[in-house]
């Protein structure tokens, strides 16, 4: 049997997915890259967009019509739209099998049952809100722990939960809905985990949690948090660099700062959305923070770690954004001096706070514009902020062959163009052997643009 998997979502997705193909791996099934050669084709989804809902559903209209000369192809739904939309998307004439991402340790069961008797399968979690019982929890970790593989990751790199779900509830956003409720996962498991990835040959763990910094976990009378962790996490000693992402400004406390300093492993790195730079904006969004304090905390990594780079997301075109407001997040995004800045359009979430109370009043034609102006004026401060590394040696960890190909960019030697990350997150392309891929080496920058470095081997 021929297992292909499609990705539309986070982080958080791509390690789901890597569980379940490692699960499916144990049971006989082979992993392709073609969707063509495909038994049973999976597509973990992402619902914190419209878009990305509109991508899977035009894929599945293309699967129908495939289907049609490929009747024994089973195709699964699975992750956060298979959670928001349940029956809805079983009834779809090419969907075999629908499961959340609180019911992946399911899917290898599912997957057996609707290979036996082709009848559609489904497993979503009711009341997703409730307090996980304890079962599902550890059934999670149990195979959590029981998959984790590198298979799916980059070279030398592994993602390692955390925590799951969200408690946060931003008036725009499915996650708490389609993910649950904030569970921080036992730090022994954690570091378990990392040992043994290490010991696999894992240089770089990032941390995953959608709001990580409010990571906290009660035991034997003493609760560790993301400090805590960050600290155990560094004692592992073939692991070399530590990230963490995502975290919420409005939890973040000094302690993680004095971690990241104190810890030569963990890179300074964060990855910290302000989402908008208006006050009022903020407060419609139930941020918890207000622009005043978002550029504080700022002030304060920098003061802390000099060198720490920062990378943010926003949202343009949230309801009631005047160009004022705007304006605000403008200021901010200057002020603040990100490395990079992820920028979305609002796209309004059926069942959020958001979706529910406030009319999406701002015009399609001013969101694209206010994207772009924003992103240019970002671009601007990372070209700048960028071309400091020009003539300097950086370390970075290689991720492989360079997928796009920097024609011109650098030296066209013997060697194929490949792509490695410093401490700091930025993107740094140079020729090299492909056996450099997962680990780390000096490279001296040539040349400089808002995302990408370019260099040469030291
Ligand atoms: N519309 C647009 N962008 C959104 N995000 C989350 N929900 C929405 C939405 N409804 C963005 C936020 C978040 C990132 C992962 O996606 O900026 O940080
Ligand atoms: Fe969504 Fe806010 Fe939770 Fe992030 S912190 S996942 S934006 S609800």
């Amino acid at each position: 049997m021929k297992l292909h998997i499609k990705n539309f979502g986070c982080q958080m997705n791509k390690l789901d997915s890597s569980l379940v193909t490692s699960a499916l791996i144990d049971r006989g099934f082979e992993l392709t890259d073609k969707a063509v050669d495909a038994d049973v084709l999976l597509m973990n989804t992402c619902s914190v967009r419209a878009h990305a809902e509109e991508r899977v559903m035009s894929h599945l209209g293309h699967l129908k019509r495939v289907k049609k000369s490929h009747p024994d192809l089973i195709v699964g739904v699975i992750g956060c739209m298979a959670q928001r939309l349940g029956e809805e998307l079983l009834d779809h004439p090419a969907v075999d099998l629908v499961a959340g991402p609180a019911n992946i340790a399911r899917i290898p069961e599912m997957l057996e049952e609707v290979l036996k008797s082709k009848n559609k399968s489904i497993a979503i979690t009711e009341k997703i809100r409730r307090k996980n019982p304890q079962t599902e929890t550890d059934t999670l970790d149990k195979f959590e722990l029981a998959h984790d593989s590198d298979e799916n990751h980059i070279h030398g790199q592994a993602f390692v939960r955390v925590m799951r779900g969200c408690n946060n509830f931003c008036t725009y956003c499915i996650v708490p809905y389609v993910r649950g409720p904030e569970i921080s996962r036992p730090p022994k498991d954690i570091i378990e985990q990392v040992r043994r990835l290490g010991e696999g040959g894992i240089k770089q763990t990032t941390l995953l949690g959608q709001t990580i910094d409010a990571y906290t976990y009660t035991e034997g009378g003493k609760t560790y948090k993301l400090a805590d962790l960050l600290k155990m996490v560094s004692e592992v000693e073939s692991i070399e660099w530590i990230r963490f992402i995502t975290s919420h400004p409005g939890k973040f406390d000094i302690s993680i700062l004095q971690a990241m300093a104190d810890l030569d492993k963990v890179t300074p790195y964060l990855h910290i959305p302000a989402q908008s730079g208006s006050d009022r904006i903020l407060k419609a969004m139930n941020r918890k923070y207000t622009a005043s304090q978002y550029i504080d905390l700022i002030e304060k990594a920098r003061q802390i770690l000099p060198d720490i780079s920062i990378a943010s997301d926003f949202i343009v075109g949230f309801p009631g954004e005047t160009e004022e407001d705007f304006q605000a997040t403008v200021e901010l995004v200057k002020k603040a001096r990100f490395k990079n800045s992820f920028v979305f359009k609002y796209s309004p979430r059926p069942g959020t706070d958001s979706a529910n109370n406030l009319a999406d009043d701002v015009g399609e034609e001013v969101k694209r514009q206010r994207n772009l102006d924003l992103l240019a004026i970002q671009n601007a401060i990372s070209e700048k902020d960028s071309s400091k590394l020009l003539g300097r040696s950086v370390k970075v960890l290689v991720e492989g062959l360079s997928k796009k190909p920097h024609v011109n960019m650098t030296e066209n030697g013997n060697n194929p163009q490949l792509i490695g990350r410093t401490a700091t997150d930025h993107i740094v392309v140079f020729n090299g052997p492909e056996t450099l891929t997962g680990t780390f080496t000096a490279i001296r920058i040539e040349k400089t643009s808002a995302l990408t470095m370019f260099g040469k081997l030291e």
